[in-house]
């Protein structure tokens, strides 16, 4: 099932230059990127976003982290991108994540681990109507479709 996630490089990964590298493992996976934005965040945008963890003893923290800097807000698209992204990703904290996801190779904290990314296909829609209007995501057929995915797959 063809699915959309949404993806934040959060403010480590910026001020540490890890972007490109990690745009491009998701690039190279064969997801596409559908939407993309800089943006400094705020009070509100994080209340709505980590909505699901406002009152956690670590909510004031990740909130102060998430403002530090810029971040880059994405929109990926997948055949069950979801969980592709979750896997590449990998744990939440970097020193217990597998050495081959993304925060498993360059992440060595719980708080600092470079990347948001949706929990599930509702979580998905949800996040992605926080940071983009429908006319910031692009639509169009990606022409290599044929060559990353059987016929099958694309049903
Ligand atoms: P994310 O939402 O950022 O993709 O990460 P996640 O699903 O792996 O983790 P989640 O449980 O949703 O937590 C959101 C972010 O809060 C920070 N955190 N700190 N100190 C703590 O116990 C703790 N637990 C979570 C992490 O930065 C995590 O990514
Ligand atoms: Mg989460």
């Amino acid at each position: 099932m063809m699915e959309r996630t949404f993806v934040m490089l959060k403010p480590d990964a910026m001020q540490r230059g890890l972007a490109g590298e990690i745009l491009s493992r998701l690039e190279k996976k064969g997801l596409t990127l559908i939407a993309a934005k800089v943006l400094q965040l705020d009070d509100k945008i994080l209340e709505k976003h980590y909505a699901e963890h406002i009152g956690k003893p670590f909510y004031p923290e990740l909130v102060n982290f998430a403002k530090q800097a810029p971040v880059l807000a994405t929109v990926w698209e997948g055949v069950e991108a979801v969980k592709v992204v979750r896997d590449l990703v990998g744990a939440t904290n970097g020193r217990k994540a597998v050495a081959g996801t993304i925060r498993g190779d360059y992440s060595i904290s719980q708080g600092c681990n470079l990347i948001h990314a949706s929990d599930s296909v509702d979580s998905s829609k949800r996040e992605i109507s926080i940071f983009f209007q429908p006319k910031e995501i692009a639509t169009a057929k990606r022409e290599l479709v044929d060559y990353i995915y059987s016929k099958q797959e694309q049903g």
